[in-house]
């Protein structure tokens, strides 16, 4: 079975649990936008928890799922209220149509099995339940900047269309992190939404807001192109 991040789980807990030190803290409202009105969630890779927490606090009855022990020890410790579990998600333990919503956050580009994990979620969800998912933006992953100025041009060497493993350093204050992942096109996503059922409802390309560049200039760049892509589908 999949152990997920638990080879790098010391890595994520700093940088996850620092407020305002990545980009969730100031994208994550524009996400929670996009969900259904509160009833039962499930996050599947939750990491060590926040974006669980986060739902929690906004009223949903709680349940996050991660592949690598460490953090799902971690975000249960951090959150009384909601309930975590070890599993792959892939594989979900839970019986067809049992919750309103499933969040993926920053996770379906670390699946293995992106389609599996996506038909899992269709399973659980009820008629009319909602899948809302945030991913690295294909065309973001797809090629880089040639420098950090707000116009450097954005350069694909390679090819959009082919999947393949990603492995990518970002260091903020003292922290440092490798995201291990995958880059997909978009319709690598497309295809596994609309293999599992699912119909597109809203899509957006959140902009890096204003007080993302004051902190750092660099991020100017990506107001010229989407970092992150959100998404959300119906199980008809
Ligand atoms: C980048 S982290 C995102 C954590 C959290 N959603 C957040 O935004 O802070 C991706 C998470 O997916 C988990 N993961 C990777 N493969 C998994 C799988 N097959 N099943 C469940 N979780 C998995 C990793 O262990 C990791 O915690």
């Amino acid at each position: 079975m999949t152990e997920g991040w638990e080879p790098w789980a010391e890595q994520l807990i700093p940088w996850a649990r620092t407020p305002g030190l990545d980009s969730y803290w100031r994208v994550r409202d524009r996400f929670f936008e996009l969900l259904p009105p509160p009833r039962t969630a499930l996050e599947v890779g939750c990491g060590e928890g926040r974006v669980t927490r986060d739902l929690h606090a906004r009223g949903y009855e709680t349940t996050g799922l991660d592949a690598a022990p460490t953090l799902v020890r971690l975000a249960q410790e951090a959150d009384t209220g909601g309930a975590y579990l070890v599993a792959d998600a892939a594989a979900l333990p839970f019986a067809e149509a049992s919750f309103d919503v499933v969040v993926a956050y920053n996770s379906l580009m670390d699946f293995d099995d992106l389609p599996g994990a996506v038909r899992e979620a269709a399973r659980v969800l009820e008629p009319g339940g909602r899948l809302c998912a945030s991913v690295t933006h294909p065309i973001a992953d797809a090629g880089r900047f040639e420098s950090r100025e707000a116009d450097a041009p954005f350069v694909i060497s390679g090819s959009y269309l082919e999947s393949s493993r990603f492995e990518g350093t970002f260091s903020r204050d003292d922290l440092t992190i490798t995201f291990h992942g995958y880059v997909h096109p978009l319709q690598a996503y497309a295809r596994a939404f609309e293999d599992a059922g699912l119909l597109l409802e809203a899509l957006r390309e959140p902009r890096v807001p204003d007080d993302e560049v004051e902190r750092d200039p660099a991020e100017a760049r990506w107001q010229r192109l989407p970092a992150f892509l959100h998404l959300r589908y119906v199980k008809p």
